[in-house]
């Protein structure tokens, strides 16, 4: 199981030291929440925070788009680090053409799922994704409860998946309580925010939500 914490929850007047603790505690990637105020009801960080995070770790950059015509900055957010870059299916008017857009700028592409959407969404273009994102919460904040449904749309989609090389990564309220049937249902990577930077220890906290990933296995 990949841990990709979501940097939402840290303290941004001490980012780097957060990134360097969860990168020691053996996170797989870096989850990085933008927001524009519009596509969710928050504002959260653009290009030039994550340029200055690029500086600071090796980690891959994850970011998860959560902004209206994220057409108009794939080009931008990749020239500034991102490794990976997830836009949500329910922004993307040209959801195809996107994804090409994404690959040509020289990133791997994702593609987001509200807790109301369908996997049927993303049923063709399957063959361009690296990851999907099953939205675990109503995106927009963290610190929210979990949508237990999610894990059943996680165990479809694995199917529609089959043995294509994607990740299907999980993003929202998830905890070490989750960790477990989410790895059952298929989930390759988890996505936290809260469970890791709430955390007395957030290295730590990586380790201990890896290990309840595996209590089911
Ligand atoms: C929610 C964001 C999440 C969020 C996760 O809109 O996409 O990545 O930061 O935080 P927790 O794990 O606290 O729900
Ligand atoms: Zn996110």
């Amino acid at each position: 199981m990949k841990i990709a914490p979501s940097i939402l929850s840290a303290d941004f007047a001490a980012l780097g030291e957060a990134v360097a603790r969860v990168e020691a505690g053996g996170a797989d990637q870096l989850h990085v929440d933008v927001m524009d105020g519009r596509f969710v009801p928050n504002l959260t960080i653009g290009p030039p925070v994550i340029e200055s995070i690029r500086k600071r770790t090796r980690l891959p950059l994850d970011v998860h788009l959560m902004i209206v015509e994220p057409e108009r900055y794939i080009e931008t957010f990749v020239r500034a680090g991102a490794d990976m870059l997830t836009v949500h299916v329910e922004a993307c008017t040209h959801l195809d053409r996107i994804l090409h857009q994404i690959k040509e700028a020289g990133a791997r592409a994702g593609v987001a799922l509200n807790p109301a959407t369908g996997p049927q969404a993303i049923e063709w273009v399957l063959d361009d994704l690296d990851l999907i994102l099953v939205m675990s919460v109503n995106p927009g904040f963290g610190g929210q409860s979990f949508i237990p449904s999610s894990i059943a749309k996680v165990r479809q989609i694995k199917s529609l998946v089959g043995t294509r090389p994607i990740e299907i990564s999980v993003d929202g309220g998830v905890k070490s309580d989750t960790a477990g049937p989410l790895a059952k249902a298929g989930a390759t990577m988890l996505v936290a925010g809260s469970a890791i930077f709430g955390a007395q220890d957030p290295g730590q906290a990586v380790k201990d939500l890896r290990g309840a990933s595996e209590v089911l296995k």
